[in-house]
């Protein structure tokens, strides 16, 4: 049985989630929404109430959690050294979409951390994350409250799609609005290095730190420092040389719609992706039922793609698309479009922010349909581009989409 709270973010009284506090305090699961995503909490400190959550998210046990906390006062306990770069980090970007590695101390259960000797810290500033967490009086590790691979939940709604029953509570605080989950920074070097691009971007760190990297994108700092911005913008990754053979499929030379979807839900290591230097970068993730094919290219190129397939293109197909791509194609959708080809429309090239926030959403949407492959539109990876390109990367496996 899941118990369910529902909260007005902007006006709740504390008493409306005290019950919940009160679980996470006892060791049970609570899931809760935060500004990126809804995480699975438990009790950081409760070695049993930690296994519990790999067990309700079918999470392999060598995917370190995230700890959440409302305050700096409650960070000696769990970390050794809180170096002053990490201090200065946490100084401009906490309570926020952001994520510190620190170096662990021995009070934090090898559960939490995978055995590694750092620990990933984050402080939300989600109020009904803060409020759940500072009376609860514990911290708490949560991983994102979706079953392993599927797509974050923004929604309470996604949530119960995946984990009704296999947890103790759900906070239902609407929506989630950054959409994506938070940005992951090893502070443990002498630069910062973004293991998992997110909300807050490597623009924003690099107002403030020198030589921020981004792991698992060799050239891609250096290249966007070196030319303008108009030109990067629609170059973006990935290019066919860093695509698999057998994932360049095109419109003639498609597998089979099973082998798809296997491979799809599989939690096997990306070859993608390989010896990630965060642990859970290296599995299968976001993937929704049907595979997910990216169009590459500058914008222009995407567009024609699209009204390539619309032409060739017999089985039902989704399409993700922009605002403005759809402006384009509309005209040459068919007439009974509506049982071959589902729209969802992504948001505005103008504002990535908002394709970011619908990106779990529309990609979850799908599953309730029959479409049996889902072509998304690529964007710039600048800003939240890089964030919401990892993620659509990530979900389509590798695949392009070629005529
Ligand atoms: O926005 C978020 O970060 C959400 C909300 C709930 O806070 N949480 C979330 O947790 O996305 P999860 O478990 O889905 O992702 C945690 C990521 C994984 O990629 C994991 O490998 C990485 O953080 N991570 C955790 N501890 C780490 C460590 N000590 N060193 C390197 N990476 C670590
Ligand atoms: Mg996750």
């Amino acid at each position: 049985e899941t118990k369910i709270w529902r909260v007005d973010p902007h006006n709740f009284h504390l008493g409306e989630i005290q019950e919940a506090a009160l679980l996470l305090r006892a060791g049970k699961l609570v899931a809760f929404p935060t500004e990126t995503v809804y995480g699975l909490g438990a009790n950081a400190l409760d070695v049993q109430a930690v296994q519990g959550i790999f067990r309700a998210k079918g999470r392999p046990s060598d995917n370190p959690l995230i700890v959440h906390i409302t305050g700096l006062d409650e960070l000696a306990p769990l970390v050794s050294d809180f170096p002053p770069m990490a201090q200065k980090m946490a100084e401009l970007f906490w309570p926020g979409p952001l994520t510190i590695i620190l170096p662990a101390s021995k009070q934090v259960p090898a559960e939490v951390t995978a055995g590694l000797s750092t620990v990933a810290i984050r402080m939300p500033s989600h109020p009904v994350a803060r409020e759940l967490i500072r009376s609860a009086k514990v911290p708490v590790a949560a991983p994102s409250a979706n079953r392993s691979g599927k797509p974050s939940p923004t929604t309470a709604d996604h949530v119960r799609q995946d984990l009704w029953g296999r947890v103790d509570g759900l906070v239902d605080g609407g929506e989630c609005t950054v959409g994506l989950e938070s940005t992951v920074v090893d502070v443990t070097g002498d630069h910062p290095v973004i293991l998992r691009p997110g909300g807050i971007t490597r623009e924003m760190l690099s107002m403030h730190f020198e030589g921020v990297e981004v792991d698992g994108e060799p050239g891609v700092t250096k290249a966007i420092a070196e030319r303008p911005s108009e030109v990067t913008a629609e170059h973006s990754f990935p290019t066919e040389e860093h695509v698999p053979v057998e994932n360049r499929l095109s419109v003639e030379n498609r597998l089979p719609a099973e082998k798809r979807l296997g491979e799809a839900n599989g939690e096997a290591a990306s070859p993608a992706n390989p010896a990630p230097r965060s642990p859970g970068m290296k599995y299968t993730h976001y993937a929704p039922k049907a595979p997910v094919y990216l169009l590459t290219g500058p914008w222009k190129e995407q567009v024609k793609a699209i009204t390539v397939l619309l032409e060739k293109e017999t089985d039902p197909l989704g399409l993700l698309i922009s605002e403005e791509t759809y402006e384009h194609i509309k005209e040459l959708l068919p007439q009974e479009c509506g049982s071959k080809y589902l729209i969802r429309l992504a948001g505005s090239r103008e504002d990535l922010r908002s394709v970011a926030y619908r990106l779990f959403g529309s990609l979850r949407s799908f599953d309730e349909t029959s479409v049996t492959a889902i072509i998304a539109e690529s964007y710039p990876r600048e800003g939240i581009g890089m964030a919401l390109m990892n993620r659509l990367t990530k979900a389509a496996g590798g695949r392009i989409w070629r005529e």
